[in-house]
């Protein structure tokens, strides 16, 4: 199993590119099920995740024709595609459940994985599945398998999610656009990659509209030939920023548009980062002294995102006073704590509050991987610890960072992959 050796403290200065969207890329791909013509998809992530939900895809039947660089896909389905997402690759990507709408919907029929839950969390699908039946699919759940069918299409009508779900919203909107009638989504998540998802499906000529959290959608008989660029991660932008903040970086962060980080980028200029946007790129330098935000809480789009909540509680270490962190959206989100108290940090968990001691030394250590997000920011703690640091289990951060260290290498982190 591969892992990191970094060599802290290090210095962060230079220029980074963002890749495109993970959390864009899944819910489009998934959403090519939908189409009987070839579709193509540009800017995809070079990650573990995405390769995961073309395998996914192969073993539907849709084929996928990759360009030399694996950023751009060809997908043409054939005329009577398989409806079987088994237990084997839906366990390693949870973002699989996202093909249950289409299939549904296209094929009136579909046998998938439950998903199962994660460190982060049970992530039940609870949300998916009543939403689906409210819109005509009839299902059961055997053997750790929903088995779901539909009487032909799936018919329109009004769905009020109980919680604000991105997953349950992108499956929703998924299935709608080939139902008979119109649909009305309410409560529903709006972040970037939601909108990101219909932009893609409009350009497809699928009918889909907006109002607040509220989304209307008229079905259409089919989608056409399509080609579409998905837009760059926001979490990815938002990690770089921080990185940035937290070792007196600077650092210009391309081809990414800082209007959706607009939160991110105001706290940040709380903590002292000078920050400069213009239309697709930042320039942020970190300050001298870090200050501390007395409470940050998660919360769903337009709030703090909880997928950047592991990275600013590194910053918070590194703050001059006390801060703490609430995470509002997963029941178990703080699994990068103990690691962090391993490097030395002061923090002390209550319920789904962090209190973190701030003025912290980072001694290197050697680190366990738990999830995606909280991997990296084991990277930025080592980043900004005295000495060597060994990051194991890195195949969690393969799933969402393409190729991390050499990203990080170009900005002047003492970083190298071993296997
Ligand atoms: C998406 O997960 C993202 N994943 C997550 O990113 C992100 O953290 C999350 O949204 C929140 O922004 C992808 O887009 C592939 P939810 P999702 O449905 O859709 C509960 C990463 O690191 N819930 O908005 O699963 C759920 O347990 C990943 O890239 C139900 O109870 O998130 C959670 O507590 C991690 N029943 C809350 O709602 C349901 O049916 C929000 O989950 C669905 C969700």
């Amino acid at each position: 199993m591969d892992k990191f050796l970094i060599n802290g403290p290090c210095k962060i200065k230079g220029n980074v590119s963002i890749s495109g969207s993970k959390n864009a890329s899944l819910p489009i791909l998934a959403a090519t099920l939908l189409f009987d013509k070839p579709v193509v998809i540009k800017n995809l992530p070079r990650v573990r995740d995405i390769n995961t939900m073309l395998n996914l895809l192969k073993s539907l039947g849709s084929k996928i024709i990759l360009s030399r660089d694996k950023k751009t896909a060809k997908i043409i389905n054939k005329k009577n595609m398989k409806t079987f997402a088994s237990y084997s690759l839906v366990k390693t990507m949870r973002g699989s459940i996202l093909v249950l709408g289409p299939l549904i919907s296209k094929y009136h029929k579909s046998k998938i994985s439950l998903p199962g839950g994660c460190l982060i969390g049970a992530r039940p699908v609870n949300y998916h599945l009543t939403a689906l039946k409210k819109l005509g699919m009839k299902y059961e759940l055997k053997d750790g398998y929903i088995l779901a069918k539909s009487k032909g299409k799936l018919v329109g009508t009004t769905i009020n999610f109980p919680k604000i779900s991105v997953g349950a919203t992108e499956n929703s909107i998924i299935a709608a656009c080939l139902a008979k009638g119109k649909t009305v989504l309410k409560n529903c998540a709006i972040e970037p990659e939601i909108k990101d998802l219909t932009n893609f499906l409009n350009k497809s000529g699928a009918k889909i509209k907006w109002k607040g959290r509220v989304c209307k959608i008229i079905g259409v008989n089919s989608l056409n030939e399509t080609e579409y660029s998905v837009m760059a991660d926001r979490i990815e932008a938002g990690t770089f920023c921080v990185a940035a903040t937290l070792a007196k970086g600077n650092l210009q962060i391309n081809n990414f548009n800082p209007k959706i980080i607009g939160t991110e980028i105001k706290l940040l200029k709380k903590v002292g980062a000078k920050i400069k946007s213009s239309e697709n790129k930042i320039l942020i330098k970190g300050p001298e002294k870090i200050k501390a935000i007395k409470s940050i809480k998660t919360k769903e789009f337009p709030g703090i995102p909880t997928d950047l909540q592991a990275q600013l509680m590194v910053l918070m270490c590194k703050a001059v006073g006390k801060s703490s962190i609430t995470e509002s959206i997963f029941e178990n989100r703080f699994m990068h704590v103990a690691e962090l108290q391993r490097l030395g940090a002061k923090i002390n968990i209550k319920n789904n509050t962090a209190t973190i001691e701030g003025n912290t030394k980072f001694i290197g250590a050697e680190l366990m991987s738990s999830d995606l997000r909280a991997s990296v920011a084991l990277v930025l703690a080592a980043v900004v610890s005295t000495g060597k640091s060994y990051i194991n289990r890195i195949y969690h951060l393969d799933r969402g960072y393409e190729k991390i260290e050499n990203k990080l290498k170009k900005i002047g982190v003492k970083i190298k992959r071993l296997k």
